[in-house]
């Protein structure tokens, strides 16, 4: 089922999210439902609770370059109670997030992950990466925190951004 995605300045986006402890059927759902729904809006990445839901789950779909479908459902990461274990280095990447369409911005970020998580089976697996991947979970990973990556830029990036938000949002 499709969602609806909420937007800055949504207070729900500033909400922790809180441990998975049931890797039931909801819970699958809930998965199920939040593929469907990044996909359709041709993001990268989505908490749960950018769809209103306050738990601890992400899914990832880095989309596959010269392919008919992009995005295929097997290539997307499910990742459950996330924990960083080691960031090393420094990167700047220009993000953007469906909670702020149409906004893109470089940020800077950790350039190696190590991170452990659980799969929809509960089955806890560890990943270390320094491809986009890691911009991706540290992205992402904010959202838990009730974070948004308009919070990391500096202050008249983010003055700009608030003055050209409204803008755009007064228009409609
Ligand atoms: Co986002």
């Amino acid at each position: 089922m499709l969602h609806e995605v909420l937007v800055y300045p949504n207070k729900i986006l500033k909400q922790k999210s809180l441990p998975v402890e049931k890797f039931d059927e909801e819970l699958h759902t809930l998965l199920d439902d939040m593929y469907e729904t990044m996909v359709a809006k041709n993001g990268v990445g989505l908490a749960a609770i950018q769809i209103g839901v306050p738990k601890r789950v992400l899914v990832i779909n880095i989309p596959l370059q010269e392919e008919e479908e992009a995005q295929p459902k097997e290539n997307t990461i499910e990742v459950i109670n996330p924990e960083l274990i080691e960031c090393n280095g420094k990167t700047k990447y220009q993000e953007g997030c469906l909670s702020v369409p149409g906004y893109y911005e470089d940020v800077e970020r950790h350039k190696e992950v190590k991170f452990a998580y659980q799969d929809r089976n509960g089955v806890r697996h560890e990943t270390e990466t320094d491809d986009f991947l890691a911009i991706a979970i540290q992205h992402e990973y904010d959202h838990l925190e009730g974070k948004l990556f308009i919070e990391k830029l500096s202050i008249l990036k983010r003055k700009k951004f608030e003055k050209e938000w409204k803008k755009r949002n007064s228009k409609k």
